[in-house]
């Protein structure tokens, strides 16, 4: 039974009795419309103004009246005889009704279980009722130590059936996270309303007020008794959000009134950001950091052969340091080309976070107000990395030389990588960082570290751990060297450059010194050889292919792919050759040839590192045997690349064995089947560019991440004739 027939109760008692899922609704409300009304509007069975037969025999007693009425509501309950029927309501405060309950009460009953519907609209009463109005909305529940289980699990069960997901908070969070997502905005909407209203212009205000006004004020139409209860039950909550709210409006009036643009911009910049990255945790699709990621696949077909041109999205490790030494630069820095991939957004919004005012991305234009070396602030809270290996290896050592503390943190698949390269000589350094176990992230940085320059031999060739060095050297006393035991990707050292610090390269080593400034300049970010590199893969294998790939950065530190793919047979054309913001930049046409399998050289490893997954597809499709060796540095990516492909591949028919630092594959027939790619961007691209030669459609699970990189990697694969498509899900 329900007490309280207005919307929300009407809508419950509603819903139950639409979903069968009760034998009798009965409702009781003292209002005489909603007395008149509620039965032949479908609401409920019987209707009764009187509590006492109301309750009768009831197995759940709905209470959802508003907050401060409950307190009555409660005493009369309290002087009747309930049976084993379930208490539970739906306050917008669960302090308060708790309060009541027990006050009523004399101590907290076990069958009484607080809940609160995060739905609602800005209609009220019962001729507003609607079965269907918590579908997909959130339910929270707050048990209380003493709740029954089995009392807990009958709310959940009749929630769940109106389609809401129900979860579960201590009663005290409940009400903070209100206080500030729910209570705020609608004082914020009454308080504007009644501000204008009151104003003698207002009908002329009314009348110009368009989309801004109506969006902002659209829940001051909610009903007032209501959330007159809300502010008096949820008091202290609310005078807590609100005075915080308070000092930042003042702020920026503030701002206003010395026509302070940086704030007003920065403000607006990190609130734009904020709020899209809200739409896409809400949406299950983010990297930040959401409570459930939804799995996307792709499906894959044969056939087609690949033609046009195509410009794919900028340069991954370009656009990250575009970011990094964009803020640290004295002035405005203006990038073009950006990615605007989910592991460069990573690095954007750490940036944000630390009081870095970025305008952007909007079609890959980003501008960067920097701060100055000295600059940054120190964050909220952790900086969350999502997939980006290269954000975290990068920001250690910019972190490690700050004033203030830091944490890194990542998801499940950066969260197993290993961080102790950095960390290991950061410390040597003089920075005091710690990992969880085994190297692995979170990293825990502690500020204000003196750093002391160092002679450092890498063990392993990688550009994220020269360049963490090489960003932690920036503020170390004394020189800082990094040498490199074979030539990995060098855009740190030309961006340094291009924002006029000075940097040597002797050999292998490369030498930093402080004391320089980094100046602000205009950075156009070519086109990713290593997303293009899918492509140039695809018109090799596909028969009568013919495509040209534009404006693709062809860094000497980075053209493995082109050169292994030379050495196998292929055709590709390099084609006006330039030099773009101290990057070389060519458009590459490639065209189909047959492929044999190669040994491929040992030098060529490290500058086509991410290229091995989409090669271990050329192999697939070559003539005879291609064997890989000295690349075990693949098992610590994204995913075990070595592993991974070598099970993808055979699972589609062809003979690719692994070996500790490397695979031997046999070029054959690819079948059609079911191939994982763990997560791991590249590895589900390669397997939709291998369905080019494959008998059958090719499934590939698990390919969410692929936005990392290569946000519109379908839409262009589409266009250029690969038939991949994301899997519907039903
Ligand atoms: C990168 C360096 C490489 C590469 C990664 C990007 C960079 O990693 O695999 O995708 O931007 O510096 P390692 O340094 O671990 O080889």
């Amino acid at each position: 039974m329900v007490i309280g027939l207005g919307l929300i109760g009407g809508s419950f008692a509603r819903g139950i009795r639409e979903a069968g899922l009760a034998d009798e609704v009965v409702g009781c409300d003292p209002d005489s419309t909603t007395q008149r009304l509620a039965r032949p509007l479908g609401v409920v069975d019987v209707m009764t103004g009187d509590l006492a037969e109301a309750v009768r025999g009831a197995d759940l007693i709905m209470l959802a009246v508003p907050v401060m009425a409950m307190e009555n509501v409660l005493q009369q309950l309290a002087t009747l005889d309930l049976g084993q029927a379930v208490l539970t309501d739906v306050g917008s405060t669960k302090g308060a009704v708790v309060n009541a309950v027990e006050r009523a009460f004399g101590r907290i009953p076990a069958l009484f279980v607080p809940g609160h519907p995060i739905a609602g609209s800005e209609r009220s009463g019962v001729e507003a009722a609607r079965g269907d109005l918590f579908k997909r909305h959130k339910v929270i529940l707050t048990p209380l130590e003493q709740t029954s289980s089995q009392a807990i699990a009958m709310v959940t069960q009749l929630w769940q059936a109106l389609d809401a997901d129900v979860e579960s908070m201590a009663v005290a969070d409940h009400d903070e996270v209100l206080a500030a997502t729910s209570h705020l905005p609608h004082l914020l909407a009454f308080s504007l309303v009644d501000t204008l209203a009151a104003r003698s212009e207002n009908l002329e205000i009314f009348r110009y007020a368009a989309g801004g006004f109506r969006d902002f004020t659209r829940i001051a139409g909610s009903d007032p008794v209501m959330w007159r209860d809300v502010f008096l039950a949820n008091r202290d909550a609310v005078l807590r959000s609100l005075d915080a709210f308070t000092k930042d409006l003042s702020r920026l009036r503030a701002a206003v009134e010395e026509r302070d643009a940086n704030t007003l911009l920065g403000v607006f910049t990190r609130a734009k950001a904020a709020r899209e990255h809200f739409s896409t945790i809400l949406a299950r699709r983010a990297y930040m950091e959401s409570m459930q990621t939804t799995s996307i696949n792709f499906i894959a077909s044969p056939g087609g052969r690949v033609q046009g041109r195509a410009r794919v999205p900028g340069d991954k490790s370009i656009s990250h340091r575009s970011i990094m030494l964009g803020s640290l630069a004295d002035g405005v820095t203006e990038v073009e080309g950006f990615l605007e991939g989910e592991d460069s957004l990573a690095t954007l919004q750490a940036f944000r976070d630390m009081g870095v005012v970025i305008e952007g991305p909007h079609h890959g234009r980003v501008t960067i107000h920097g701060v100055g070396l000295n600059g940054l602030k120190a964050p909220p809270g952790p900086l969350y990395l999502g997939n980006s290996g290269t954000s975290m290896r990068l920001l250690s050592g910019l972190l490690a030389a700050q004033m203030f503390d830091t944490t890194l943190t990542g998801d499940a698949s950066l969260s197993r990588r290993p961080m102790g390269r950095v960390a290991k000589p950061l410390r040597e350094m003089g920075a005091r960082i710690e990992t969880a176990n085994e190297g692995r992230p979170p990293l825990r940085i502690t500020g204000d570290s003196k750093l002391m320059g160092m002679d450092y031999v890498m063990p392993m060739a990688s550009a994220q751990v020269k360049s963490c060095l090489l960003l932690a050297g920036l503020y170390a006393a004394g020189r800082t060297s990094v040498t490199e035991p074979a030539p990995t990707r060098d855009h740190t050292e030309r961006m340094l450059r291009g924002f006029g610090y000075p940097v040597k390269v002797e050999g292998s080593t490369v030498t930093v010194e402080p004391g320089h400034r980094l100046t602000a300049c205009k950075i156009d970010v070519p086109a990713d050889i290593s997303s293009a590199a899918f492509f140039m893969v695809a018109a090799s294998i596909a028969e009568g292919s013919d495509l040209l790939l534009e404006h693709v950065g062809i860094n000497p530190t980075r053209i493995g792919v082109i050169n292994i793919l030379r050495a196998m047979g292929g055709d590709l054309e390099v084609l006006n050759e330039r030099e773009v913001g101290g990057e070389p930049v060519a458009d590459i046409r490639v065209r189909y040839a047959p492929l044999k399998g190669i040994e491929i050289p040992l030098d060529q490893v490290p500058l086509a590192i991410d290229e091995f997954p989409v090669l271990f597809v050329a192999a697939a499709c070559a003539q005879g045997r291609t064997v890989l060796r000295g690349a075990e540095e693949l098992r610590v990516k994204e995913s075990d690349r070595i592993q991974v492909m070598a099970d993808g591949l055979q699972a589609l028919g062809i003979r690719a064995e692994p070996t500790p630092d490397g695979i031997v594959i046999d070029g054959g027939t690819i079948h059609g089947g079911r191939v994982d790619s763990h997560g791991d961007h590249r590895i589900a691209m390669s397997f939709s560019v291998a369905s080019l030669r494959a008998t059958g459609d090719v499934h590939i699970a698990d390919c969410a991440n692929v936005a990392t990189s290569f946000p519109d990697f379908i839409g262009l694969a589409q266009s250029v004739g690969i038939q991949v498509r994301t899997e519907e899900h039903a």
